[in-house]
């Protein structure tokens, strides 16, 4: 017979499974209820056996008691911000700039991905459990938002082990935390209903949500996110900007299903059209899109002028004709 330490071991691992078939792949093989079922038989194993419970345990995401303060964390690496373009000249110039630094006439293929209009955070693990998670602050120091960021469920608790890569020591994984807009809205009908503030936009209302001393309150807002970058990475080396968005997945983590991997500036550009077409049907925020040097070695020799990578350039959107309010 299976001991109750088995059976935990069991279920925990279906119910991230099927959480990762819902919030990261999109694409559930069960239903609600069979979920909620096997979450229940979880929950009931573990109020018998309380000694086994551990943090990185489906049902650990909320109740942690209310903070006084966020503490500060340092960034191991600075989390950059990035140069603007708003002409397809300027992005022609860092393409440019980019061969001439690398004394290189050769095309530079590059990675165009959406820019998500909400806000960075890194998330820290450590022999593939999530450890601290904190936002990008002034990009030296952010604040610790482990509780809050452990709420989200597209974010893993634990590395996805499908035996596709060994699990590296230390891994921190960059990414933008936002609220889809559909959420947004709904957020604030509540909110004008109870006689309270409106958020102005999506971002506002991610950012609100995030820092909120009560992981309670962030419990319930519907903060989302989607990775796109490493920090530190102990254990395993990537090659490229490409190898990475492929690889986060199979860890659990959500990547942008609209990158696209561009062989030179002109395909770059005109994946900064197509993704701007897309902008009206997305259910989120975008500004722009960030194009990358592929490369990581090139990323290296490029390095960075003091705020902002040389190897990376955000295109951004014109303004949207909005509504004005009279
Ligand atoms: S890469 C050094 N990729 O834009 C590389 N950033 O202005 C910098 N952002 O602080 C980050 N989507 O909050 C990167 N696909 C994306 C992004 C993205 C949104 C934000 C991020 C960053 C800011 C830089």
């Amino acid at each position: 017979m299976q001991s109750s330490q088995e059976k935990i071991a069991g279920l925990r691992k279906k119910i991230d499974y099927h959480n990762y078939r819902y919030y990261i792949l999109d694409a559930p093989e069960i239903s609600d209820r069979e979920y909620d079922r096997l979450f229940r038989e979880l929950e009931d194993l573990e109020r018998q056996n309380s000694h086994l419970i551990t943090p990185d345990s489906p049902t650990q995401r909320v109740g942690a008691p209310p903070l006084k303060s966020f503490r500060s964390v340092a960034h191991t690496v600075p989390m950059l911000s990035l140069g603007n373009a708003f002409a397809k000249e300027e992005v022609i110039e860092f393409d440019q700039r980019v061969k001439r630094f690398l004394k290189s006439e050769a095309p530079v293929t590059y990675m165009v991905e959406p820019k998500l209009d909400g806000l960075a955070v890194e998330l820290v693990y450590l022999d593939g459990m999530l450890t601290v998670g904190s936002t990008r602050g002034d990009g030296i120091t952010g604040e610790d938002v482990t509780q809050n960021l452990r709420t989200i469920k597209s974010i893993p608790l634990r590395l996805l082990n499908n035996n596709y890569k060994k699990t590296p020591s230390r891994l921190e994984v960059r990414g933008e935390v936002f609220m889809g807009i559909k959420s947004f809205q709904a957020l604030n009908r509540v909110r004008e209903a109870e006689g309270e503030m409106r958020f102005a936009n999506p971002r506002n209302a991610a950012a609100g949500s995030l820092r909120q001393l009560d992981s309670a309150i962030t419990a319930k807002r519907r903060l989302d996110i989607f990775c796109y970058g490493l920090g530190v990475v102990e254990g395993y080396s990537f090659f490229s900007q490409g190898e990475i968005l492929q690889t986060l997945p199979k860890w659990g983590f959500k990547v942008n299903p609209h990158i696209q991997l561009c062989q030179d500036i002109g395909e770059a550009i005109e994946a900064y059209y197509k993704i701007e077409k897309m902008r009206e049907n997305l259910e989120y925020e975008i500004d722009g899109v960030v194009i990358k040097v592929d490369s990581l070695l090139l990323q290296e020799k490029l390095g960075a002028v003091p705020r902002s990578p040389r190897w990376a350039l955000a295109y951004k959107f014109s303004p949207r004709q909005g509504i004005t309010k009279i």
